[in-house]
């Protein structure tokens, strides 16, 4: 018998084009910042696919675990025939464990990295007849308004990765709210990094290899390839500590000497060790996150963590 051909409906995205006036505006602040979406080219995309291989790097590896030992629970908490739309959805290789399990409707992966996110689904296409897929390139901090999927009976949402992370509480509100509203009443699986002794979380994001520095400073080799600008990447220094006080690690580019860029005819200085600010990646207590998602109008209605409280993947309902 012939399977059924998988269906690949690419959803109308909204390519970011914002990355050079982005860098124009940060790199003018008095504390130099640049978004940390602009990370996730199509290097930048297999850069991160491999910090998730590192030894340090416990975050994927627990997340995983997770996913597979409590997928029934998941399953049955997501309910029958489900379309799955997936926020910042990278390699598309955790979802696989609910795909096998929840057996959806359909699938929506959303990235901003486009090229990236169309190569792994036509990978995903081909191991999943049957399956509707529609890839969608955005920003997924927009109001998305994904179009009902024929014949899903609910839609429910998966952020996996810790990313809810890499926004202020403000911001990672504001985010769960339009989550919210994107996903009609359905829940949302969410994972979320936990405060943990600081010299883990240091361990994580300075590994031994070298993996995240090239993450970091591949922000300034994009640069130079898509907008023409004249950084040497390795005149910068990745500097990425725990800041206990605020429950983040905060990631930063440190120019190592007196230099000057130009980008798009503007000339940006740079003092010696004057740092371009990239990433925050804000770490919660299971109260915290309840809080948090409780100011969103969201409900933390399960919870599953590791024996050790590294990581933890929460089950939101709509308020
Ligand atoms: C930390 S990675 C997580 C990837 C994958 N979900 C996982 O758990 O392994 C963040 C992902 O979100 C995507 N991303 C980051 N910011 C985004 C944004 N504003 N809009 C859409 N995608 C974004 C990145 O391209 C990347 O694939």
């Amino acid at each position: 018998m012939m399977e059924t051909p998988c269906t690949v409906v690419p959803l109308a995205g909204t390519r970011d084009d914002d990355f050079a006036q982005c860098l124009l505006h940060g790199l003018s602040r008095p504390q130099k910042e640049i978004p940390c979406k602009y990370f996730y080219d199509e290097e930048g995309s297999r850069l991160y696919e491999a910090i998730c291989e590192l030894p340090e790097y416990y975050q994927t590896r627990t997340e995983t675990m997770l996913l597979a030992r409590h997928a029934p629970e998941i399953a049955r908490r997501i309910g029958p025939q489900p379309e799955i739309v997936e926020f910042g959805a990278g390699a598309l290789k955790k979802v696989r464990l609910l795909l096998d399990v929840v057996r959806p409707r359909g699938y929506t992966p959303i990235d901003i990295s486009g090229d990236y996110l169309m190569g792994v689904t036509q990978t995903l296409a081909a191991e999943y007849p049957g399956l509707t897929l529609r890839p969608l390139v955005a920003d997924f901090t927009a109001a998305l308004a994904i179009p009902p999927l024929p014949g899903a009976h609910a839609r429910a949402g998966f952020f996996p990765g810790g990313t809810i992370g890499n926004f202020r509480p403000e911001a990672a509100t504001g985010l769960l709210r339009r989550m919210r509203a994107s996903l009609n009443g359905g829940g949302l699986l969410i994972g979320v990094d936990l405060v943990k002794d600081p010299a883990r979380l240091h361990a994580a994001y300075n590994d031994a290899a070298g993996v995240t520095a090239a993450f970091n400073k591949n922000l300034l080799a994009r640069a130079n390839r898509e907008l023409g600008a004249d950084f040497v990447p390795d005149a910068f220094a990745h500097y990425a500590p725990y800041n206990p006080t605020a429950r983040r690690v905060e990631m930063y580019l440190v120019s190592q000497t007196r230099q000057s860029v130009t980008l798009r005819g503007r000339r940006f200085d740079f003092a010696a060790g004057e740092a371009v600010h990239t990433e925050d990646s804000h770490k919660y207590t299971p109260d915290s996150f309840a809080e948090l998602a409780l100011n969103a109008g969201w409900r933390l209605a399960a919870q599953w963590r590791d024996a050790d409280d590294l990581f933890m993947l929460a089950w939101l309902e709509a308020l």
